[in-house]
C-alpha cells in the first residue's frame, strides 16, 4: 500500500506563506461559522497546516472548548504551538499523526477538514478515524477544492458512515449516521 507522505519543509513554508495571503481574502472565520462551531465544543481540526482554521476555531470556542489540530508534518504543530504562546490560547492541543489520532472513542463534537484529502492513498481509513471518534450524530464540515460536488458527496457519503446535512458555499456540513 502507497505510504502517506509529508512535504518537503520548503513546501510547507512556501504552503504557509501563501495561506497567510489567501486568509486576507478569504477570512478563516467565514468556514468555522459555517461549520456552526460553539462555545464549549471540542473541535479537530484534521491537517490543519499552518493553523489559519485552528486558531480560528480557538478564538470561537471559548476557554470551556477545545481545538485539537492534527497533521502528519511536524512544522505544522510547532507553527500552531508557537502561535497559541503568543495570543495565550490554552485551549489548543496537537498532535501528529497520518491517520490515527489517539483520541477516544466518541470524544469530539466537530471535525473540520479544508483541503487535506484530495490526494492521501489511505484517505478511507482517515474517513473510518473520523467516524470513531467522533460523537453520535456529530458533524464532519469538509471541503476540498481539489474535488468536485460529486466526488466529495461519494467520497464521504458512500461507506454509509456519514450523511449530508448542509452545504455552504462550497463547504458540506456531513452527520455522522
Ligand atoms: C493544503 S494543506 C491545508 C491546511 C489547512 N487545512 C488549511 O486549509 O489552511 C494540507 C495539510 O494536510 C496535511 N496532511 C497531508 N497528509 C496528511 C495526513 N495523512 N494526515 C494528516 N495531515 C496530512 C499537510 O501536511 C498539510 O498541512
Amino acid at each position: 500500500m502507497k505510504k502517506n507522505k509529508k512535504q518537503s519543509n520548503i513546501d510547507f513554508r512556501f504552503m504557509s506563506f501563501f495561506f497567510k495571503i489567501r486568509d486576507k481574502f478569504h477570512p478563516p472565520i467565514n468556514k468555522i461559522r459555517n461549520a456552526n462551531i460553539r462555545d464549549g465544543e471540542i473541535v479537530l481540526d484534521y491537517g490543519c497546516g499552518s493553523g489559519s482554521y485552528t486558531i480560528a476555531t480557538a478564538q470561537n470556542i471559548g476557554s470551556s472548548g477545545k481545538i485539537i489540530a492534527a497533521d502528519i508534518h511536524p512544522l505544522a504543530l510547532k507553527k500552531i504551538r508557537k502561535k497559541a504562546e503568543k495570543m495565550g490560547y490554552i485551549n489548543i492541543e496537537t498532535i501528529q499523526t497520518d491517520c490515527a489520532t489517539g483520541l477516544d472513542d466518541e470524544s469530539i463534537d466537530k471535525i473540520i477538514c479544508f483541503d487535506v484529502l484530495h490526494n492521501i492513498p489511505n484517505k478511507n481509513k482517515i474517513l473510518k478515524e473520523f467516524h470513531r471518534v467522533l460523537k453520535p450524530n456529530a458533524m464532519l464540515s469538509f471541503d476540498d477544492h481539489h474535488m468536485n460536488e460529486e466526488e466529495i458527496k461519494e467520497f464521504i457519503t458512500s461507506k454509509g458512515l456519514f450523511e449530508l446535512s448542509e452545504k455552504k458555499d462550497k463547504q458540506y456540513n456531513f452527520i455522522k449516521t
